[in-house]
């Protein structure tokens, strides 16, 4: 799949644009503070419709104006024509019919209810400065990351998460409303027994799918990571959750000799039935020791919400000891890892966003990005057209190469 056509409407600093690219390697370059990475943001939010350097989507509306819609025209593998659309709006918008912010999805000009419908239309990976964040930040970096890469691949994850969610919202709703655990009325404690049991079996099935993905980012990561380092280092990625999980799965799947099934085929109904019984009675039974200071401290204090999954090199947590050199090293090594294991699960190849990596990398770390980049559509971001110059000769396409230069909200295709 390919992106033909992009069309932004009052997304960050551009008003209007309506632009064709090219099939194989695109570069727009241009000045700081230009539009470079509200292009390619906007290009991941038609795609993701999350932005991968907010979590605010009123931040991406052009201020001083109140929706803003992106579009991508793309060509399927098999040449035909696929459309969408994601449109964001305030509560201020003339399109708000309850005076509420909203989303409208459009797909093929038909509109889509479920966002788990739009997500894994077109996959894109982006690699930008805030990688950075995955190794070195809170744990919501990581989670975000791991949410999205499981996402694309199996979009009723999605609705799993939402579900989830939107319960945890109403259960802290609720926590908040508690004056004490003391004196609590009978009916508030049957209330949090209906949340506590519906998140458990909600996050069994959270955990199962997270474990998986984390340990296959840690063997595709630390390959990666071993061929950018020469091997001098060694990357691992561990799962970290409610506590026992982890241990309670991975006995099962050994004692039971389930794991190269889970991690392949899938487990069967029944097992799988089994694992997310003993998964989601031990969670139950962690939310229920927890209860009462839950209710004193108004927090959600254990859950899948606190994942996080820890990176070690060398045996020793990243985030703690290494320096920016080795984290730039593994948050390209995990980014890398991210577009493996898409293909491994998605026909069609991923499209990839390079936005000023460039300049942040040294020349062994640029040449193991551009390597693992074939048949792919590729969109570079830079500030100088020649700062791009062994790197573009070693890129499939880049005979091909497009050249856009973007100066203040416009984009002019160049020659
Ligand atoms: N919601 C918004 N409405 C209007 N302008 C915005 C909005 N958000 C950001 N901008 C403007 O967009 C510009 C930054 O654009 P962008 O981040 O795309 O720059 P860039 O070309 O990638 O620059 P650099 O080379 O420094 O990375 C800034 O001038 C900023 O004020
Ligand atoms: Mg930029």
């Amino acid at each position: 799949m390919f992106i033909r056509s992009i069309h932004l409407e009052n997304f960050r600093n551009y008003g209007r644009l309506d632009l064709d690219v090219g099939p194989s390697v695109n570069i727009f370059y241009g000045n700081n503070a230009q539009g470079k990475t509200n292009l390619v943001e906007g290009i991941y939010v038609a795609s993701s419709i999350t932005s991968h350097r907010t979590s605010k989507d009123s931040d991406l509306i052009k201020f001083g104006e109140n929706e803003y819609k992106v579009s991508l025209d793309l060509s399927d593998d098999d040449g035909s024509n696929v459309q969408m659309s994601s449109c964001y709006y305030t509560e201020k918008s003339s399109l708000s019919k309850y005076s509420r912010a909203g989303r409208i999805l459009i797909r093929d000009n038909a509109p889509v209810d479920k966002v788990s419908e739009y997500i894994g239309v077109c996959n894109i990976v982006i690699f930008a400065p805030e990688d950075l964040n995955i190794v070195k930040n809170a744990p919501a970096y990581r989670r975000k990351f791991l949410n999205t890469l499981i996402s694309k691949i199996s979009p009723s994850y999605f609705n799993l998460l939402s579900n989830y969610s939107k319960l945890l919202a109403q259960k802290n709703a609720l926590l908040k409303s508690i004056k004490s655990s003391q004196n609590m009325p009978e009916m508030i404690d049957q209330q949090l027994d209906f949340w506590d049991f519906s998140l458990a079996e909600l996050s069994a099935e959270i955990i199962l799918k997270r474990f998986k993905f984390a340990k296959l980012i840690s063997d595709t990561a630390s390959k990666h990571h071993g061929s950018i380092s020469g091997g001098k280092e060694n990357l691992s990625i561990e799962y970290s959750t409610v506590y026992g999980a982890v241990g309670a799965l991975e006995a099962f799947l050994n004692e039971n000799c389930k794991y190269d099934e889970f991690m392949h085929k899938g487990l069967s109904e029944s097992d799988y039935g089994r694992i997310k019984g003993i998964l989601s009675d031990l969670v139950l039974s962690k939310l229920k020791s927890v209860r009462s200071y839950d209710i004193d401290k108004h927090i959600s204090s254990i859950g899948i919400h606190r994942d996080d999954i820890i990176i070690k090199l060398d045996g020793l947590a990243m985030k703690n000891f290494s320096s920016q050199g080795q984290q730039r090293t593994a948050a390209l090594a995990l980014k890398l890892s991210e577009l493996e294991i898409i293909k491994m699960f998605v026909s069609s190849t991923p499209i990839l966003i390079l936005d000023d990596v460039f300049s942040e990398l040294d020349k062994t770390r640029r040449m193991s990005l551009v390597s693992a980049m074939k048949n792919a559509q590729i969109f570079i971001t830079c500030t100088d057209r020649n700062m791009i110059g062994e790197e573009i000769d070693v890129m499939e396409g880049a005979d091909k190469a497009e050249f856009y230069c973007v100066d203040n909200g416009k984009i002019e295709k160049m020659a």
